[in-house]
């Protein structure tokens, strides 16, 4: 196999507004829903911690760019916090602007390119009052917040993107207890699906009325699903969780359409959502340029059976249930499974059903609780299991490339150690560990690891022993 990565590769990282900027309060942001939940239930949060004990990058972003082009990346994904922008959805926040100008200007300096995304499930907590998603008027709102967004920084920033796993607020707010509202739903969980789509398409919209010199995507966590058997059920079981929780974004975000398979389960089960006549040709203008492809862990299915399906469907458990693979490799230190091959398997379908639209890893990565059991006396948390995390999801994404795939770039989740929503600090993540009391960063044996892989240009072999 080639093992060489082409010249102009996206080396780097991503993270979000919500989970490291900080300065919640500061320069007059107004509060998100995170913000506003942790504040009314903060038992909801592992051991207490807030949105606000982040990695400080509103304070620090100068010597962060640093970081970043010292272990030679020459991109960074982070988003832009609407709430800070547009503080009531209406006024330029001009504190903001310096600030998100400053910051992305710093990476052109260093060689770093900014690929900015507009939402990472951060709904303004004034918007959210007004019912967040499953309002209409959200999508207007932002896409008013997006073109300003474009109008500010679109002479520095060339690669955008509308959402971060769109989905994730769908299934997390409205079928179960990890975002705000905790509503489980089916039917209002596809109206939120549905404008979500709606306010991406409007966003679209603005950007090509702009005609900036840009590109702009969406980022989409797209799970190969694998059925248990072959057999007539555990398959339909599979082709429905396809079309759920993968085209049910995709189609859209490339074809510009709704996939029928989707649409025919949402009728069968009398829950299409409500619709105004120009929506789907709104949707048709919401095609992208390129894709974010978020991949952590394949979703493995089973059928359900008959006699245990309700009619109409109320959760996604009526369509298909999980199953626990035998062969799985487990992360041991988190506990998601580890299936390299899914990215291999990923590439494929997007080059054989999606146009071969150009793409990259915009997030993979391995979560470990209690890291600091990994650092060595010298202060360095030794990952080997990161570095081989790594090393094999870039050898099954070099195979798809030699095989024809589009993907231009690869990014960890995370750069520095970061707040993940309700599980805080739990698990750990980044090239760099964050010392929550001094905010010290320190570069872990991956970020050396990676950075000598991105200046040779080449994967290398794994020098040390598989656990
Ligand atoms: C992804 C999210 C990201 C982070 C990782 C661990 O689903 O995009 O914000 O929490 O999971």
């Amino acid at each position: 196999m080639n093992r060489k990565f082409p010249e102009g590769f996206l080396w780097g990282a991503a993270t979000s507004a919500p989970q490291s900027e900080g300065a919640q309060y500061e320069d007059g942001r107004t509060p998100s829903t995170w913000d506003k939940w942790f504040e009314l239930e903060p038992e909801y949060f592992n051991q207490d911690q807030g949105p606000q004990e982040t990695v400080q990058v509103y304070k620090r972003y100068q010597d962060d760019v640093k970081l970043m082009s010292a272990i030679n990346h020459n991109s960074h994904r982070t988003s832009i916090s609407w709430n800070r922008l547009l503080p009531d959805g209406k006024t330029v926040n001009e504190k903001a602007v310096q600030f998100y100008r400053d910051y992305f200007k710093r990476m052109k300096e260093e060689g770093i390119e900014p690929i900015v995304n507009l939402f990472h499930f951060d709904m303004p907590w004034w918007l959210m009052e007004r019912g967040g998603w499953e309002a209409r008027e959200s999508a207007d709102h932002f896409a008013h917040y997006a073109k300003v967004a474009f109008q500010q920084f679109g002479d520095i920033v060339h690669y955008w993107t509308t959402f971060n796993e769109p989905i994730v607020h769908v299934t997390c707010g409205y079928l179960a207890d990890y975002h705000w509202p905790k509503v489980h739903d089916l039917k209002r969980a596809v109206q939120v699906a549905h404008h979500t789509c709606l306010a991406h398409a409007k966003a679209v919209i603005e950007f090509r009325t702009l005609d900036l010199d840009g590109k702009i995507g969406n980022i989409l966590n797209l799970s190969p699903v694998y059925p248990r058997s072959e057999r007539a059920e555990d398959l339909k079981a599979a082709k429905d969780a396809h079309a759920i929780h993968v085209k049910s974004f995709l189609d859209p975000t490339v074809h510009g359409t709704y996939p029928e398979h989707l649409v025919t389960l949402l009728r069968e089960h009398d829950l299409l959502p409500e619709t105004e006549a120009e929506d789907l040709e709104v949707i048709a203008q919401g095609a992208v340029d390129f894709l974010g492809v978020n991949y952590y862990q394949p979703i493995r299915v089973k059928e359900v059976p008959e006699a245990e399906r309700h009619h109409p469907a109320q959760s996604l458990e009526d369509f298909s249930r999980h199953y626990d693979w035998p062969e799985k490799r487990m992360n041991p230190y988190r506990g998601w499974e580890i299936y390299p091959k899914g990215i291999y398997d990923i590439a494929m379908m997007i080059k054989e059903d999606y146009n071969n639209i150009p793409w990259f890893i915009s997030e993979n990565g391995m979560g470990v609780a209690e890291e600091e059991r990994f650092i060595d006396a010298s202060g360095e948390v030794q990952d080997d299991y990161r570095i081989e995390f790594i090393h094999d999801h870039l050898e099954y994404a070099l195979q798809a490339m030699e095989e024809g795939a589009n993907c231009f770039g690869y990014h960890l989740w995370t750069f520095i150690d970061c707040w993940s929503w309700l599980n805080g600090f739990k698990n750990r993540y980044g090239y760099y560990r964050l010392d929550l009391e001094t905010h010290e960063r320190t570069p872990k044996k991956s970020a050396h690891w990676i950075k000598d892989v991105i200046a040779s240009g080449e994967l290398p072999e794994l020098n040390h022993e598989r656990k």
